[in-house]
């Protein structure tokens, strides 16, 4: 047998709306994203949406509007994709990293208090794998600093924790659309958000400071546009946006699939010898299903996992132990202890709708095996 990593879900409807939207007149930011951020925010419940070309885009656009800049400090994971750091740095701005909760690999939200200082503009925790960090804890610690609260959701659309889903309780909500991820358009991301003003700002920002897009340049009577700020380039266009109208309708039905096949994993690893599935509080979105396994051994675990065809990778080895990070930044690995252990241990196992229960009793099987102490 043989377990691919990922399998994408796009269907029939999905490519016909591709060929459709290449057949139409307009290619880039247009009808097909206005209809997609319409949809996307009657999903999420957060009133405005605006398509970008990256999860990396929204959060440095996120920043950058709520005025992060040189000086500033923002606290976050180190258990996370690099961008989650990177686009702190981009905007001269100080990533304070923070330790993860034993048990869930979460921003642990008594670290993030104890991180404040005067310089603290933001928190930019992870919602990790697809589940929720203590939302309300870290809005409570913004709240009282008077800082901005900006939530990492590239794994998380579909979560909800103690009442609260992703980007509830945010300043703004930022979101992957990536090739692995569970709504996908190859590369894409959105920022959603409650405040039209910053709405409005981001899709600036995101078109070279731009107070027109070519949408709003090009229909009915030419008007001039004026460049109001110094922006980047991170519109979505409408050939990507249109992969995921309609598989919007069914991310419901696909995290069903992936909620049956996280089940049939918890049941099959539980009690193994030399495996330890992490806690997930409440609803997790179901991105990414990982386990700790021996860290002198995980390597080569995910080695025989290869060798099995079974496919495997790490999410993630803590970004501050990273080669540039950990010279930018000065962090010694037991500097973040939770994390910097939980990145040795951490292994990924396929996890997508189109697995079937056979190819899922496979994987437990072999995991088992090859994680078993020797
Ligand atoms: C946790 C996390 N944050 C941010 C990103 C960046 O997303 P994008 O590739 O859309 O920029 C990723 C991408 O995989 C991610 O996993």
């Amino acid at each position: 047998m043989n377990v691919e990593f990922y399998r994408h879900n796009l269907d029939e409807a999905d490519i016909e709306r591709v060929c459709a939207t290449l057949r139409s007149v307009f290619l880039t930011s247009g009808p097909v994203c206005a209809e997609f951020e319409k949809k996307f925010s009657a999903y999420t419940g957060l009133p405005y949406t605006v398509a970008l070309s990256s999860c990396s885009g929204a959060m440095h656009l996120a920043l950058m509007a709520l005025g992060v800049g040189p000086g500033d400090e923002v606290i976050t994971t180190p258990m996370t994709f690099i961008a989650t750091s990177t686009v702190i740095l981009h905007l001269g701005a100080k990533p304070v990293l923070v330790d993860v909760e034993p048990d869930t690999a979460l921003i642990d939200p008594a670290e993030v208090a104890a991180a404040v200082t005067p310089k603290t503009k933001a928190i930019l925790p992870v919602n990790l794998y697809g589940a929720m960090c203590d939302m309300r804890a870290l809005r409570e610690i913004a709240d009282k600093h008077k800082l901005f609260l900006i939530e990492d959701n590239a794994h998380c659309i579909e979560a909800e924790r103690d009442g609260v889903r992703p980007g509830m309780l945010a300043d703004a909500s930022c979101y992957s659309f990536y090739a692995t991820k569970n709504l996908t358009c190859g590369e894409g991301g959105a920022l959603a958000c409650h405040d039209e003003a910053l709405a409005i700002r981001i899709r600036q920002l995101a078109n070279h400071g731009m107070s027109k897009n070519a949408a709003g340049r090009y229909h009915g009577k030419y008007e001039h546009w004026d460049m109001v700020a110094e922006g980047w380039k991170y519109n979505l266009d409408d050939v990507h946006a249109a992969m995921m109208v309609h598989q919007l309708d069914r991310l419901d039905d696909l995290w069903e699939r992936k909620n049956e096949i996280v089940n049939r994993y918890d049941a099959g690893f539980a009690d193994a010898p030399g495996i330890t599935r992490h806690k997930v509080p409440g609803k997790s979105a179901h991105h990414l299903y990982t386990l700790w396994v021996d860290p002198a051994r995980r390597d080569e675990i995910l080695h025989d996992l290869r060798d099995r065809h079974v496919g495997a990778a790490v999410n993630y080895r803590a970004i501050h132990t990273l080669t540039y990070l950990r010279e930018t930044l000065g962090h010694a690995p037991e500097d973040f202890p939770e994390a910097y252990r939980i990145g040795l241990s951490t292994i990924t196992l396929p996890l997508y709708p189109k697995l079937a229960d056979e190819q899922v009793d496979y994987v437990i099987e072999q995991v088992k095996e090859v994680a078993a102490p020797k």
